[in-house]
């Protein structure tokens, strides 16, 4: 699926003090398939932006279109119908539900239709790597195996579409590079399009493109 917004503005207000121009006239289009890393500093805008872009927040002004249908002139109900059927979502803080083993935290999504599932969810835990720990509670795993399963619960709908914010962001080197390969993986095999926010320069390097956020500004 392809994704191109037009002046796309989000400004946040809060009480007693003046309006936070968070994201400022945006405007990008990024092709079916491909692979963006999403950079810059912290605060830059770049969750506002992919939450906007995954369809998880309205923006203040613009528009975003995905595969040319102008998604914010919908309601929340069609929205979410998009993001259930097509976007999968890697949170730059993991969400797991800690009373909920592995394998039932990938099948959240889908729970209707659980049973038909498991087997999907179990492949997609061994291409994580994650199997054995199918009937294990978040809390018994490492910061690198919950991101995993993030990255497990993100991909049971086959999206077209996948964001990740910073998914390696606190992790070590080598959790880190299995948790890209994980992602690029995926994504080549679903011949999906894939929105990656990182910090990591390598990461950067090995994506099809680089989008920077200066300030709410593309440079
Ligand atoms: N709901 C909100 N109300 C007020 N300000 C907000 C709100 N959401 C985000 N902001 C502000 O918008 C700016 C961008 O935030 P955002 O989380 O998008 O940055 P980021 O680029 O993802 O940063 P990081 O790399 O630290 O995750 C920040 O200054 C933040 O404080
Ligand atoms: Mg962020």
């Amino acid at each position: 699926m392809n994704i191109k917004t037009e002046n796309l503005n989000k400004q946040c207000s809060k009480k007693d003090s003046a309006d936070i121009k968070v994201l400022k006239s945006i405007n990008l289009e990024i092709r079916t398939g491909e692979k963006i890393a999403l950079i810059g500093a912290s605060g830059a805008g770049k969750s506002t932006l992919i939450h906007i872009l995954g369809l998880m927040d309205r923006p203040t002004s613009g528009k975003v279109y995905i595969d040319g249908l102008d998604c914010f002139s919908k309601d929340d109900k069609f929205l979410r119908n998009v993001r259930k059927s097509s976007i999968g979502f890697v949170f730059q803080f993991h969400y797991l539900m800690p009373d909920f083993t592995v394998l039932e935290n990938i099948l959240i999504a889908v729970w209707k239709d659980k049973k038909s599932k498991s087997k999907q969810a179990q492949d997609i835990l061994s291409k994580a790597g994650l199997l054995h720990r199918k009937d294990h509670y978040p809390s018994e795993l490492s910061g690198g195996e919950q991101q995993r399963v993030a990255i497990a619960r993100a991909l049971i709908n086959n999206p077209r579409i996948i964001f990740a914010d910073e998914p390696t962001g606190n992790l070590d080197r080598h959790a880190g590079i299995e948790i890209e390969k994980l992602l690029f993986d995926s994504a080549d095999a679903l011949a999906s399009t894939l929105v990656l926010v990182t910090h990591n320069e390598d990461l950067a390097k090995k994506s099809d493109r680089t989008i920077r956020l200066d300030d709410g500004f593309i440079v």
